[in-house]
């Protein structure tokens, strides 16, 4: 039988951006190359984007070894992202056909998006209309998410390099809240992101060790969220110690479902996804706790600080990245369509992993939570179960490429207007 012909291939970024998405990325460009596929393009800001005509050829970017390990060097989604829901067949099939005429116009093989459980579900929609029309184009999905809540996955790429990230700035402030003496104590409570999984915040238990305590205390959206029991915990720390700090996850939320964060402030914005904004709940419950308690309080947002920490990256997670990239395009080369790429953990110490790919309607829209045994029983902290797992997932350092005494990123000049 002759061979088929490989030609081009597409990909994508989507959801919130990560230190270790665009490794993903020139993973999968280095994949497709080394398979024989002419041009690899890049989608500007996602399928949203794509369906404003908005794509790049990958080649004009990526031109030596220099670029590609710069570009695993750089936060953010290289190629821009979106948060964008497509409709369902039934309601847009225009829509479908206007995305598949393009891809057959650019002479697709294989699509492939960089995303979490939201963006996955571009990737079942997209690959179910294949089949309904009898397209050859394989879909794949490659996992990306600091927010570690992708089901059927060990865990996801981006994830360590935050968890390292946030370990690394809590073990800072713990550090710092010691060097000052205050009258009435202080309460520093730090605000991570994760929505409704606690795994990055858990992850700030990482800055327990020998030279440090860790968190006070950790509290995780798996848990109901309950206002004056949270006073009481915080005026029992302070008779124990004059600076507590606590970390909270921005999706804390009362047993009616209610985040904290809604009660502290007037932000409305809502994503295509129906997701809420989540901002402030640190300040809300300083505020609190300083009105009843009457002790110094601070707020600290990590907000994008933790999933743009390229200089605090882990080497396990930019490699697993870079490797998961290309098991996206290895997939979609050998024929597989409707999956995502997963890792599975072989074991924690030494820490060994592999992929494989699963079905993607398994996987897009679900959330995978904490387990509720990695949670201490009061449910204020997290477990040594907890901590073994995320552990092999922070290891080792991306030495940043440092020009002037700053990291270096790709960036290619007249681009960034593009975006
Ligand atoms: O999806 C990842 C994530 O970082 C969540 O943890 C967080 O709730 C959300 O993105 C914030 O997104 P944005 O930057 O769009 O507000």
């Amino acid at each position: 039988m002759a061979k088929r012909k490989k030609r081009n291939v597409i990909v994508g970024q989507s959801g919130g951006p990560t230190a270790a998405i665009n490794s993903s990325l020139a993973g999968v460009y280095r994949t497709a190359k080394d398979r024989g596929y002419n041009t690899v393009y890049g989608m500007l800001h996602g399928i949203q984007g794509f369906l404003e005509g908005r794509f790049i050829d990958l080649s004009d970017h990526i031109k030596t070894g220099l670029d590609a390990e710069l570009l695993k060097r750089t936060p953010s989604a290289y190629l821009g992202t979106c948060r964008y829901k497509l409709p369902d067949i039934y309601e847009n099939k225009e829509m479908y056909e206007q995305i598949f005429e393009t891809l057959d116009k650019l002479e697709i093989d294989c699509f492939i998006y960089i995303g979490g459980n939201d963006s996955m579900d571009t990737i079942k929609k997209l690959s179910d209309y294949g089949i309904v029309t009898g397209s050859e184009i394989r879909f794949v999905g490659c996992p990306k998410t600091i927010d570690n809540d992708l089901a059927l996955t060990d865990h996801t790429p981006g994830y360590g390099s935050a968890a390292k990230y946030i370990g690394t700035s809590v073990k800072e402030i713990i550090r710092d809240g010691w060097s000052l003496e205050t009258p009435t104590g202080q309460i520093t409570i730090i605000e991570i992101m994760g929505r409704d999984a606690g795994w990055l915040t858990g992850s700030s238990a990482l800055s327990k060790g020998e030279d440090c305590d860790g968190p006070d205390a950790i509290y995780l959206p798996e848990i109901d969220f309950d206002i004056d029991t949270f006073v009481e915990h915080c005026r029992d720390l302070l008779k124990k110690k004059s600076s507590i700090v606590i970390t909270v996850s921005e999706g804390i939320h009362d047993a009616n479902g209610t985040y904290i964060s809604e009660m502290g402030n007037r932000i409305e914005y809502i994503d295509a996804f129906g997701h809420k904004q989540l901002t402030g709940t640190a300040r809300y419950l300083c505020e609190i706790v300083s009105e009843k308690i009457g002790c110094k309080t601070r707020a600290i947002e990590l907000s994008t600080l933790q999933r743009a920490a390229s200089h605090c990256a882990s080497r396990v997670d930019i490699l697993e990245a870079y490797e998961v990239g290309g098991a996206a395009m290895m997939a979609a080369d050998e024929g597989d369509s409707g999956k995502m790429v997963v890792i599975n953990r072989l074991s924690d110490d030494p820490y060994q992993a592999g992929t494989e790919v699963k079905d993607v309607h398994k996987i897009a829209n679900d959330e995978r939570l904490v387990p509720r045994n990695w949670i201490t029983k009061d449910g204020t902290y997290v477990t040594n179960r907890f901590i073994t797992y995320v552990k092999p997932l922070i290891q080792g350092d991306v030495a940043p490429i440092v020009v002037d005494g700053i990291p270096r990123h790709l960036y290619v000049p007249g681009y960034q207007e593009l975006l």
